[in-house]
């Protein structure tokens, strides 16, 4: 099906100038980017964000790296989007991520780790709402 999702490039990842090989991947993989914008986030909108960790031990931790820089927002979308997006970032712990994909290629470790990918349909109308409003 046709999707829209949400997806992140996070502060890691600006910092050491990965924006463009990342975005290059996005649309290599025939997804188009609907809407896109460097911002740093702020806490309300990553505890809305990450609201299911809440209480969890790297929550504040969580929230002090993803507000500590700017990040990369964007809305993307296409065939599968939810899905693909999920293979090219790879697993959540970079360690983990096979080579070739983005976590893989470009992550330090779990609390650093590159890139944000919405998991459901339902997240993903959730996180566009939360950062780029009604
Ligand atoms: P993401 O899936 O985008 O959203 C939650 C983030 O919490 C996750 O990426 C990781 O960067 C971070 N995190 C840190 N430690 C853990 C952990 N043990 N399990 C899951 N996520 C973790």
């Amino acid at each position: 099906a046709q999707e829209r999702t949400y997806s992140m490039i996070k502060p890691d990842a600006v910092r050491d100038r990965h924006i463009g090989e990342i975005l290059a991947r996005i649309e290599r993989c025939g997804l188009a980017i609907e809407r896109m914008e460097l911002a740093t986030i702020t806490r309300e909108q990553a505890a809305a964000n990450y609201a299911e960790h809440k209480g969890k031990p790297f929550y504040d931790g969580l929230i002090s790296f993803i507000t500590g820089g700017p990040v990369v927002k964007m809305v993307i979308a296409g065939e599968g989007a939810i899905a693909k997006m999920r293979s090219l970032m790879g697993a959540t712990d970079p360690q983990k991520a096979a080579p070739g994909t983005i976590r893989g290629d470009f992550g330090l470790d779990v609390d650093a780790n590159v890139i944000h990918g919405s998991d459901s349909p339902d997240a993903a109308e959730r996180e566009i709402d939360i950062f780029f409003g009604a």
